[in-house]
């Protein structure tokens, strides 16, 4: 089967480490058959360098003619004094927004293999894990084209104000937290609401939506979290969360908290999804167009150096297979891959040294990461 994947690689490091996961992908596509066609599109400061704009109208365009889309980073130190509406950030939002991505899925898993990373105690950890372990593995599910990133915003007349809007409607509370219910089913089944209800009135029609949805999964427990106490009980005790759905600018500030849990933003993944493209399928299963991306940022002062860390940007690859195109094999295939080239102790610089008790890690740089998640693909079985 032929898929097409739009490839927006930015700024910064964006370049090298989504040029190592085109280099999964091809392999993957080798191996079980499927050819995936790229359209390189610019985005992100180097848009703004070459048009004007950090993203150009047929940039969108093409990203949503394509079947899928996986992004670098956007953004650096040369355009932050640019005015709001022309800063690479304003790229993402509007592919984000353009692409109709709006359930963000970004999850947050210990790895035994960097356990050592983790800023949390191990008692800690253990003491918030259902079954005692020192780990956690936790998916925050974050509205991604609403809320206050999007709502009406403004400066008053004599210019001493300014404003920011929370708007949700049911439409969007209903289909982002129905798309939480659908990662929590397979998983281990928790979904915990976060908001701030208790002063809100847009959380407190978070609750009223998903007090009339959660029913319709009674196999899967829902709990609701005020935001200021889910920021502590994220460094508290993680191990209790499973998946977290929460609003555009919580689920944004969560995130990077959960992350460095894992004690290697290097290696996160996320996904952002809309609905199902019945019009388009594949294989059997209608595609569905997805935004995938490296949580980590654009990291300009090591760009080009051969040192960024490919793994997050390659297991996004592996989450584009599974949420876009069905291909749960291929994507397996590919994090089987990126933990077999962690035990046999391959680390870029920013996860070096963390390994429990290993001796021989060896110090790598992008592409021979690139190349060693490669040959462990060969020797990984799905
Ligand atoms: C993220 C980033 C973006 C966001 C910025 C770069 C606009 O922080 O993806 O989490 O706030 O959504
Ligand atoms: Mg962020």
């Amino acid at each position: 089967m032929t898929y097409s994947i739009a490839l927006v690689p930015g700024d910064g490091i964006g370049p090298d480490v989504v040029h190592q996961a085109v280099e999964v992908l091809d392999a993957v596509g080798d191996r079980f058959g499927h050819t995936f066609n790229y359209v390189e599109l610019l985005a992100g400061g180097c848009a703004i360098d070459a048009t004007g704009e950090p993203l150009p109208a047929d940039t969108l365009e093409a990203a949503k003619s394509c079947d899928a889309v996986l992004l670098g980073a956007v953004g650096g130190p040369k355009w932050e004094t640019l005015p709001g509406h022309l800063r690479p950030e304003r790229a993402l939002l509007g592919l984000r927004a353009g692409l109709g991505v709006y359930a963000n899925l970004r999850p947050a898993r210990l790895l035994p293999q960097l356990k050592e990373a983790c800023p949390i105690k191990e008692d800690v950890l253990t003491a918030s894990h259902p079954e005692g372990k020192a780990t956690f593995d936790l998916l925050i599910v974050r509205e991604l084209t609403g809320g206050l990133y999007f709502g009406e915003r403004g400066r008053s007349s004599d210019g001493e104000s300014a404003f920011d809007t929370e708007t949700y409607s049911k439409t969007e509370i209903e289909r982002v937290l129905r798309a939480g219910y659908r990662a929590a089913a397979v998983r281990r089944k928790k979904l915990c609401v976060v908001d701030k209800a208790n002063v809100l009135e847009s959380s407190r029609l978070w609750r009223e939506v998903a007090a009339r949805v959660a029913p319709e999964y009674p196999d899967i427990e829902t709990t609701y979290m005020y935001v200021d106490n889910c920021a502590m009980q994220l460094v508290r005790a993680p191990g209790q969360f499973d998946v977290i759905v929460t609003s555009n600018l919580f689920g944004d500030i969560l995130s990077d908290e959960a992350s460095v849990l894992t004690g290697s933003i290097g290696m996160l993944p996320s996904a952002s999804l809309g609905d199902p493209d019945t019009s388009n399928v594949k294989n059997g299963k209608p595609v569905t167009m997805g935004l995938y991306e490296p949580i980590h940022g654009s990291a300009p002062d090591i760009a080009g150096q051969d040192v960024a860390n490919p793994l997050a940007t390659i297991l996004s690859a592996a989450l584009l297979l599974r949420y876009s195109f069905g291909l749960e094999k291929e994507a397996q295939a590919i994090e089987k891959a990126v933990e077999l080239t962690l035990d046999r102790g391959y680390r870029t610089k920013d996860i070096a040294s963390k390994g429990a008790g290993l001796t021989k890690e060896k110090i790598v740089g992008t592409v021979a990461m690139g190349k060693a998640v490669l040959e462990a693909l060969e020797a990984v079985s799905v």
